[in-house]
């Protein structure tokens, strides 16, 4: 338990993108502090290396398959979560594709459609499906990038420039329960996107993504720093 007073032991916490990467990094980090964890990929299957390390941790665990980009995959997975857990003390999403980059106007608008269909429209829709399961005073953790509304980064920009507006929106509605709505951008960390964005980068010159993690946990233990923040000046002052 940490100075705000939450704990996550036995925190019901819903972690989006958790096959691989960050999600897989924050997943772990939860596992050790014993929470029940609602993990997602597009293919459960995708779950099972991680789902095996979480229960090692002794962590109950139970994997949902979520498509962003299907309307019917968000409303499907909804329900599911729903019948693992009544209640929600944490949320984190997480999943997202880097999609194409470069100018806007050279980009392929089916693709930049699509694209944003995850990294927004399907985010957007998730919270609206998964709104009744999430209890008073609980953390939402929406992972964000410095890439949010920056030139050359295409759809990525535009989807996470948006998660950050739903996130400054749900933080005043949500207010009066309580719920901490938060934008955390992990920054550069060692993970496949990371390494699709960057390919001409020595990944070993990136951080691993568990040394990113701290700003999560600590908004879903009741810390509340503010609309947004930057995991790698997370505990500098
Ligand atoms: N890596 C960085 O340097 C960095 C920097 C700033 C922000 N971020 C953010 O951190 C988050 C995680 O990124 P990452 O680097 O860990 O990426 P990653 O390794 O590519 O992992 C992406 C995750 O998202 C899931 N996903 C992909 N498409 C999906 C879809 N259509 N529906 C549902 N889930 C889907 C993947 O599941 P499957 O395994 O099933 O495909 C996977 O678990 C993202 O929001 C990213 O924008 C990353």
């Amino acid at each position: 338990m940490n100075a705000d007073g939450a704990t996550l032991d036995g925190a019901r916490v819903l972690v989006t993108g958790a096959s691989r990467g960050y999600g897989a990094a924050v997943a772990r980090a939860l596992a050790a502090r014993g929470a029940h964890l609602v993990l997602t990929a597009t293919d459960p299957a995708h779950l099972a290396r991680v789902a095996q390390q979480c229960a090692d941790d002794g962590a109950a665990c139970d994997l949902v398959a979520l498509d962003l980009s299907s309307p019917g995959s968000v409303d499907a997975a909804a329900v599911q979560v729903g019948r693992a857990v009544p209640r929600l003390e944490g949320v984190v999403l997480n999943a997202g594709v880097l999609g194409p980059v470069g100018p806007l106007d050279a980009l392929d608008a089916d693709a930049t459609g699509r694209a944003i269909d995850v990294d927004l429209t399907g985010q957007v829709r998730l919270l609206q499906r998964i709104a009744p399961l999430i209890a008073d005073h609980a953390g939402v953790v929406l992972v964000t990038s410095g890439a949010a509304a920056r030139a050359g980064y295409g759809a990525y920009a535009i989807g996470k420039a948006g998660l950050e507006a739903v996130g400054l929106m749900l933080r005043d509605e949500w207010a009066p329960r309580g719920i901490r709505v938060v934008a955390v951008n992990p920054g550069p960390v060692r993970t496949d996107m990371r390494a699709e964005a960057h390919p001409a980068e020595d990944p070993a010159t990136v951080p691993p993504p568990a040394e990113r993690v701290a700003p999560v946990l600590a908004v879903l233990e009741g810390v509340d720093p503010g609309p947004r923040v930057q995991a790698s000046e997370w505990g500098l002052s």
